[in-house]
């Protein structure tokens, strides 16, 4: 175990602490993406540059739709892999001007099943990007993933768009 040398100073002490807070900082990557390596990956990927995370790729996951009922569905693994992280990327390509179906999924299966307030603690980011997207295509994604993760319980960190976002935004990420 790190411990402080006796007669550090404050600042010392709280670097320490963030030290080790990043130790221990879980970090979850939940790719709404079917191509593993795609563009959201790698946004994702320029977020969270030099940071070591777990990636779930949703396309993975039997990850039925709000109100179908199978005996193989994955929502609660999936559920309890957020739960484990302290923070947690979701990243989704724009489909027919929005989010992707795999996310919506997530999104929708919350409904019901999981309690407001249930993340809290947590910090959520957002990964957002296409081919062309039109300013309000990613302003209403970010408004659904805003109200997502106050419901929950979770601090909003941001959405990201494009590299130039990415950069920026990674050195201003918690953990
Ligand atoms: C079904 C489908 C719908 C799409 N709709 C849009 C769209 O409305 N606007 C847009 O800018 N790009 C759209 N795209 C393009 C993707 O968002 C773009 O290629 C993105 O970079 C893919 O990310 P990925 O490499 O992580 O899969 C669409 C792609 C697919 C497959």
């Amino acid at each position: 175990m790190f411990r402080p040398s006796p007669g550090r100073h404050k600042y010392s002490m709280n670097l320490f602490v963030y030290e080790l807070l990043q130790i221990h900082m879980k970090i979850l990557f939940v790719n709404g993406s079917p191509n593993k390596n795609g563009n959201t990956a790698r946004l994702a990927g320029e977020l969270l540059a030099g940071k070591q995370y777990d990636t779930l790729n949703l396309v993975d996951y039997k990850l039925y739709a709000y109100g179908q009922q199978f005996d193989d569905d994955q929502f609660a693994e999936i559920l309890e892999k957020m739960k484990a992280a302290d923070l947690i990327v979701i990243g989704s390509p724009v489909y027919w001007h929005n989010m992707c179906g795999a996310v919506r999924n997530l999104l929708d299966r919350f409904y019901g099943p999981v309690s407001p307030g249930a993340l809290s603690g947590k910090t959520l980011a957002f990964v957002f990007q296409g081919a062309a997207p039109e300013p309000w295509m990613l302003e209403k994604g970010a408004y659904t993933m805003k109200r997502f993760a106050k419901l929950y319980g979770m601090d909003y960190a941001g959405m990201v768009t494009d590299s130039r976002e990415a950069r920026s935004a990674a050195g201003k990420l918690k953990s």
